[in-house]
């Protein structure tokens, strides 16, 4: 049956920030396929999904060239998801995708040379069906590739209207600062910076917020909820289901160690305090900073999506309860 999404979506969205000083707005919370969307995930659970967000005003699906598993294979289910249901829909979406880590062999599948950058663009559109992404990042920096280099194949992809904006991620702030200056030479400004960022993985607050505010460009966090440990899955041992307990998952069971689970309880308990959910306290709290643009989350069911999305009904923290998480968070292991 075609999909008809909610006439509502925007009226009760998820609501938008600007992405830095840019006319560009994003969704605060934006979905990303990098697990759950691959060939060896369950397609209708994706579908629904995808529907669940886009009822919500969730308008920004986060991609790369390397997603799910086999590598590429969530960009072609979404491309098929793309075609049969969102077609009419084009418009209002932002899609994004990536390239810079390991996709195919030899010395041009991997890092940041020309030649790989803008190969990869020109198979990411393919396999999702499209004639440009809305974002196109370097997904990571090359220490042995000049930065002129990667950033004038992001430009030259804006140039040939391949991609609408560029972005970068993970990149260390000497070398964003001189991507950032590289990519407005070029007259492509760099739109938006994208790195990790939850209660266990703070670095970036005194390394990258302060560029990024000062440079206007937007920031968005990835793996919000440390991959799934802030939440309660993991507090009675490793369910088989979820990503650490599946063989294709990033996150492998020996992170989860007992003195992590120890600082997870109590963030859970204070969590429960606030009537919320863990996972929902987490999302909030990387929301609490303004120049957070958008956090994108992974879900692996359509319960967990509309779960998440409830954690933009209590934002508010005190300054007593900021510090008391940080300091449970922050604990030794
Ligand atoms: N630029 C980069 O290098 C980079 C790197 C990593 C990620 N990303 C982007 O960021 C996105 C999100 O990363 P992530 O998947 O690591 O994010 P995450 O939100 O930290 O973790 C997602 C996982 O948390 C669990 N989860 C989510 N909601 C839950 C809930 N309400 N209750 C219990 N468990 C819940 C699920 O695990 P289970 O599967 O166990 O249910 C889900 O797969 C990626 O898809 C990708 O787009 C970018």
């Amino acid at each position: 049956m075609q999909y008809t999404p909610n006439p509502e979506r925007y009226k009760n969205s998820v609501g938008y920030n600007y992405c830095g000083k840019s006319g560009l707005q994003l969704p605060r919370i934006s979905l990303g396929l990098w697990h759950n969307f691959g060939d060896v995930n369950d397609q209708n659970e994706a579908k629904k999904m995808l529907f669940t967000a886009f009822d919500n005003g969730i308008t920004h699906f986060d991609l790369a060239n390397n997603y799910g598993t086999p590598f590429g294979s969530a960009e072609i289910n979404f491309g098929k998801f793309l075609k049969n249901d969102f077609a009419p829909y084009r418009d209002e979406l932002i899609i994004s995708t990536k390239a810079g880590h390991l996709m195919w062999d030899g010395p041009y599948g991997d890092w940041g040379s020309r030649k790989y950058i803008i190969a990869s663009l020109n198979q990411s559109l393919k396999r999702m069906g499209l004639d440009y992404v809305d974002i196109f990042y370097s997904h990571r920096y090359d220490p042995n590739t000049p930065l002129e280099e990667t950033m004038s194949a992001l430009s030259d992809m804006v140039k040939q209207g391949k991609a609408l904006y560029v972005g970068i991620s993970k990149y260390p702030p000497t070398k964003a600062r001189e991507a950032y200056r590289l990519l407005r030479e070029n007259g492509t400004p760099c739109l938006i910076h994208q790195d990790r960022y939850n209660l266990f993985n703070r670095d970036v607050e005194q390394s990258i917020f302060p560029l990024v505010e000062e440079k206007n460009i937007g920031f968005i966090g990835f793996s919000p909820l440390a991959q799934g440990m802030l939440s309660d899955k993991y507090l009675d041992g490793i369910p088989t289901n979820s990503r650490a307990g599946q063989e294709f998952g990033f996150l492998k069971k020996e992170q989860i160690k007992p003195e992590k689970i120890e600082k997870i309880k109590r963030l859970n308990e204070f969590a429960q305090n606030r009537k919320q959910t863990l996972a929902q306290m987490a999302l909030a709290w990387c929301l609490r900073d303004k120049r957070v643009t958008s956090v994108i989350i992974g879900t692996s069911s359509v319960k967990q999506l509309k779960d998440n999305i409830k954690a933009l009904d209590n934002l508010n923290f005190t300054d007593e309860e900021l510090w008391l998480i940080g300091e449970i968070a922050a604990e030794s292991e």
